[in-house]
């Protein structure tokens, strides 16, 4: 959470700290703040609210400056209030920090014994305050990092300029993001790429610990006691353009319509055309270990964790695999019985969740192998997995996840197939179907895409609806908790997802004529190889989920079925229905997410809410 953005070149850096904050606003936007060096004093400028609000302050602002620094943040120590913004200043000391000081209370019980005011109420101040008592000791600003890291507990980013170097800025990364961006003199410091990106191509990821000191023209890295580490630059892929809205008008929306192709990305260099099947190659020097599993432990949050909870019903159904889905926050602190023989599957689009990356280390400490699921290179997850597995979904920017999600399911679909192959429960002929099964998910993809206008209208009737309801069985029960999370986080509606059976052990009594039920309600294409295992194909699962609708009609709700096309008998049983293309049981997951994220962005835009930055949201949450 929040974000962090520093200059340090030849040009004027107000601009350049204003546009980069709004690229990171996704990170947290209740208040914000940037600082600026002129004729050796550092200026500071904050404001509660959005980039807006602070931009609105600096208009008339002309700096002769060439070094900045500036914060979007996302409350955790303190209310959003002007006072608390970043940058904080003490003496000549001016930081932006993200993540908590957790011993921070110690720090200040220390400090306020040698009289230091404080005049915040954020963990962040100590640092400022740490920094100007080691600059008065006669440390330089490198100096005084080195002998402040090692007295801080917790997980933070964190940048720090001093007027005593005016020339300079220091960025420090433990356990929360930051990179730098490197042009000709010219260098950036920032918590995410996305917010430099259209400036230089030419990255380099700070590792936990190090210390990047950032001169006008160079960059130098060294390890948290000082010694002088190599500098890798590296060359994103991710073009800038790739960044902006391309004409729509939020970046959700931009981002649902590039399902297809990002699904498509992500299959690509994944299947071994000359026999047609599913093949990752990240797999290749594991397949032994693979085969022989026991168990996989799933650990994600949010969207992810409704991915991966997808993902246990293909790793049990197509690998016989028992698997288990934890919450990152749960995993954590439940100390997991892990068993030796099994994988963690960690999932999450930023690679940087702290609760996510928490379960990678305690995977760790019991010596059991990780394997990611990714959607942003370099990010901490993917640099300390065991396997890295990434969706190639491109940037995410909408606060509301959409195709990192069903690229996951992407991702998750085909490992489990190729475990399910590994393990013979699946033969080559079976895989080979599954295989161009998924070869056609763009096209379906599109297809259901087109289903818009038809949301949009059914969105217009559901707009005030005061509570909501999604339900759905086997392998679509994920997917109601998916499409009610996405309506709750942005259109600030009530939504419950549930399994369909369970509607009548409690929801049901919430069930009248105001509450809108969403029913996932698909017919399975039936598997065309012969003996493919029995549970594919079969549709119990929609007879039972037709009569747990008939309960919800008997009750006065208004239900809108999301069915398969032509099926008449859900069309005919509800108010509204969708008919999505005909796929197999391992697809309609991933189709129906798309009917479920289209209509939340609708009723969100009837709703007037912000649908990029829902309040109190944040995408990347770098904190407990
Ligand atoms: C935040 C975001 C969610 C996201 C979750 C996990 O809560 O608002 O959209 O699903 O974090 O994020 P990750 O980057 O780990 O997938």
């Amino acid at each position: 959470m929040c974000g962090i953005i520093g200059y340090n070149g030849f040009q004027d850096p107000k601009g350049i700290l204003l546009d980069g904050l709004k690229r990171l606003e996704y990170r947290g936007y209740d208040s914000a703040g940037i600082a600026i060096i002129e004729n050796g004093k550092v200026l500071v400028f904050r404001s509660e609210g959005r980039i807006l609000q602070l931009e609105s302050k600096l208009t008339s602002k002309v700096f002769k400056s060439t070094l900045g620094i500036g914060h979007t943040r996302w409350a955790t120590h303190g209310a959003p209030t002007e006072n608390n913004a970043h940058p904080h200043q003490v003496g000549k000391i001016t930081i932006v920090h993200n993540g908590i000081i957790e011993n921070y209370i110690e720090h200040k019980i220390a400090l306020e014994k040698e009289n230091c005011v404080f005049t915040t109420d954020t963990d962040s101040e100590v640092l400022a305050h740490l920094f100007d008592r080691a600059l008065m000791s006669g440390d330089s600003l490198k100096e005084a990092t080195v002998k402040i890291l090692p007295t801080l507990k917790g997980s933070y980013a964190f940048v720090v300029i001093s007027e005593e170097q005016p020339d300079q800025m220091i960025g420090v990364s433990n356990g929360a993001p930051l990179v730098i961006g490197t042009a000709t003199d010219e260098n950036y410091l920032a918590s995410d790429i996305q917010a430099i990106l259209h400036r230089t191509q030419k990255i380099i990821y700070l590792k936990d610990g190090q210390i990047a000191v950032c001169n006008k023209t160079g960059v130098e890295l060294f390890s948290k006691n000082g010694v002088p580490e190599k500098v890798e630059i590296k060359t994103i892929q991710w073009t800038p353009d790739q960044m902006e809205k391309s004409g729509y008008r939020h970046y959700m929306l931009k981002e649902i319509h590039e399902q297809s192709r990002a699904i498509a990305n992500t299959i690509s260099g994944n299947i071994d055309t000359e026999i047609g099947i599913i093949q990752i190659p990240e797999l290749n020097d594991f397949t032994e270990k693979l085969k022989n599993i026991d168990r996989i432990s799933i650990v994600a949050c949010g969207t992810a964790r409704h991915a991966g909870l997808v993902g246990k019903y293909y790793f049990e159904k197509f690998a016989n695999i028992a698997t288990d889905v934890d919450f990152g926050s749960e995993f954590r602190y439940r100390q997991p019985v892990l068993e030796k023989n099994s994988f963690t599957l960690l999932i999450s689009q930023s690679g940087e969740t702290a609760d996510t990356l928490a379960g990678l280390k305690e995977s760790k400490a019991q010596s059991v192998p990780t394997l990611a699921i990714c959607n942003v290179r370099e990010s901490s997850l993917a640099r300390e997995s065991d396997i890295v597995l990434y969706t190639n979904a491109g940037p995410e920017i909408g606060v509301a996840s959409t195709k990192a999600f069903t690229t996951q399911l992407t991702l998750l679909y085909m490992l489990a197939v190729q475990l399910g192959q590994l393990r013979g429960v699946i033969s080559e002929e079976y895989a080979k179907e599954l295989t161009r099964d998924l070869m056609h998910l763009p096209i379906l993809v599109d297809r259901t895409l087109l289903l818009e206008t038809q949301l949009e209208k059914i969105a217009q009737n559901f707009q005030d609806n005061p509570f909501f309801f999604y339900m759905g069985r086997d392998n679509q029960y994920p997917i109601a908790l998916e499409g009610a999370l996405k309506l709750k986080e942005i259109s600030y509606a009530h939504a419950e997802g549930y399994p369909a059976g369970e509607l009548k052990h409690g929801p049901i009594a919430l069930i009248d004529r105001h509450a809108a039920v969403i029913v996932l309600a698909t017919q399975d294409l039936p598997p065309k190889t012969k003996n493919a295992p029995p549970c594919f194909g079969e549709n119990i699962i929609y007879q039972k989920v037709l009569s747990n609708l008939q309960q919800v009609k008997a009750r006065g709700g208004q239900i809108l079925s999301v069915g398969t096309e032509e099926d008449s008998l859900f069309s005919k049983e509800s108010k509204y229905f969708i008919g999505l293309p005909k796929a197999s049981w391992a697809l309609n997951p991933i189709l129906t997410s798309i009917p479920m994220q289209l209509l939340a962005y609708h009723i969100a835009l009837l709703r007037g809410t912000d649908v990029d930055k829902p309040r109190n949201l944040a995408k990347s949450v770098t904190v407990e």
